[in-house]
């Protein structure tokens, strides 16, 4: 066996002086000091940038309390950063390389897929519910942009993954505790409504009778005394209306009396009659009655809608549409008022904030319905309401 010739020791301090100068290079590279490395190619010098301020964001991604994600449009993982693999409680080696659709459920697969592609181009958001590694649900929303084309022009798509669990659990606790307000509310006016028929009503009966006696015992020649007794007669009949009006509307057995079409329509003519308002009504022709609670929901939205007609809208008509769509039915009220700004009204000046619309879009939500507002500045308001009708 041959012995290689050994070197001589200027040689070997100078390889050694070289490797510990590569050494401090990759360090530095790793360390992302350094932005670029020039070599020396085939072409002579050649500099290979290592877009340094990749290192920044590389710290940035892997500290952040996101998940983050590339992949490609086949929906494989390039690269994931570590909180992505504590959501979805599976060890990053097994994540990387792996497709992101085990995590999902066929639903949101399917859901998934034309939104990739479509991420391809625009990028867009969407809430999910991600599959973790030991079966446990985490609800997130995906944040799905294009990335730039690489070198053989393949698009690599970018997702950032939030934890929704939080924000979950105050939307959950919110829309209890408006379920509870709205239920208070109905109580409240069911307690309302009894004491106005147990005790005004029947004390405004009293003294509309009263009344009377005392304008049939004035005569004629009486004159004056005679035309305020019966002027106060008159006052009272109208008071007693109205209090029966109010009454009315506070309880929902009027449902029970005279049913859906009938109480709308009665909404309706009422409302005219007050606010001297044109309304027009299209209902369609009810064969059967609807569930309680729904025909509630119904007629408390327009109760609500229509007062805000009242007092917000400045307007000159309402229209109100009451109308089956498929399994669902579908009650559109539609004023030519002011309108405002109906993405943030809930976020309106403190001490302004109403109950109305919370309450509403609560109502339709209970009885698995969905409540739309749309409304434009100096265009009008539209309420739509959906619920859908269990089929028996
Ligand atoms: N039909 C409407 N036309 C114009 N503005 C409206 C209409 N409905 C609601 N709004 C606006 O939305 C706000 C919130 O309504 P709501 O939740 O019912 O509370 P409130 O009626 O007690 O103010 C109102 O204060 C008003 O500014
Ligand atoms: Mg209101």
């Amino acid at each position: 066996m041959k012995t290689p010739p050994s070197a001589p020791s200027g040689e070997l301090a100078r390889i050694s002086a070289r490797l510990a100068e590569a050494e401090e290079t990759i360090r530095a590279i790793r360390g992302g000091e350094v932005d670029a490395v020039v070599g020396s190619g085939q072409q002579g010098l050649q500099v290979f940038s290592l877009e340094g301020v990749e290192h920044a964001y590389r710290v940035l991604i892997e500290s952040m309390n996101e998940g983050a994600l590339t992949l490609t449009t086949d929906k494989m993982i390039l690269y994931a950063n570590q909180c992505f693999a504590r959501m979805v409680k599976c060890p990053l080696e097994k994540v990387l390389g792996g497709s992101f659709r085990r995590f999902l459920s066929a639903e949101d697969r399917a859901i998934l897929r034309p939104l990739l592609k479509q991420a391809a181009k625009a990028g867009s958001k969407i809430q999910m519910v991600l599959k973790a590694g030991d079966g446990s649900k985490l609800p997130v929303m995906i944040s799905i942009r294009p990335l730039a084309r690489n070198d053989s022009n393949v698009v690599t798509i970018g997702m950032v993954v939030t934890d929704m669990t939080e924000a979950r659990r105050t939307e959950e606790l919110l829309r209890a505790l408006t379920h509870r307000v709205v239920q208070a509310q109905e109580a409240e006016r069911g307690r309302v409504a009894l004491e106005l028929h147990d005790n005004i009503t029947q004390l405004l009966c009293g003294v509309l009778v009263r009344s009377q006696t005392l304008a049939d015992k004035l005569s004629v020649r009486d004159g004056p005394a005679k035309v305020e007794a019966l002027k106060l007669r008159e006052m009272l009949g109208q008071t007693a209306e109205e209090v029966q009006r109010i009454s009315r509307g506070l309880r929902p057995s009027v449902l029970d009396i005279m049913g859906l079409a009938a109480v709308l329509d009665a909404t309706g003519k009422e409302f005219t009659a007050r606010t001297r308002l044109p309304l027009k009504l299209t209902c369609v022709e009810l064969t059967a009655r609807l569930p309680a609670d729904t025909e509630l929901t119904l007629y408390r939205i327009l109760q609500e809608a229509l007062k805000n007609v009242e007092k917000h809208s400045l307007a000159r008509r309402v229209t109100v549409r009451l109308k089956r769509q498929g399994d669902s039915i579908q009650l559109v009220i539609k004023d030519d008022g002011i309108g405002f700004d109906a993405a943030n009204h809930l976020l309106g000046k403190k001490g302004k904030r109403g109950l109305g619309l919370l309450g509403m879009r609560e109502r339709a939500t209970y009885v698995g319905g969905v409540l739309k507002v749309k409304s434009v500045r100096y265009g009008g308001t539209e309420i739509e309401v959906r619920i859908p009708l269990v089929v028996g």
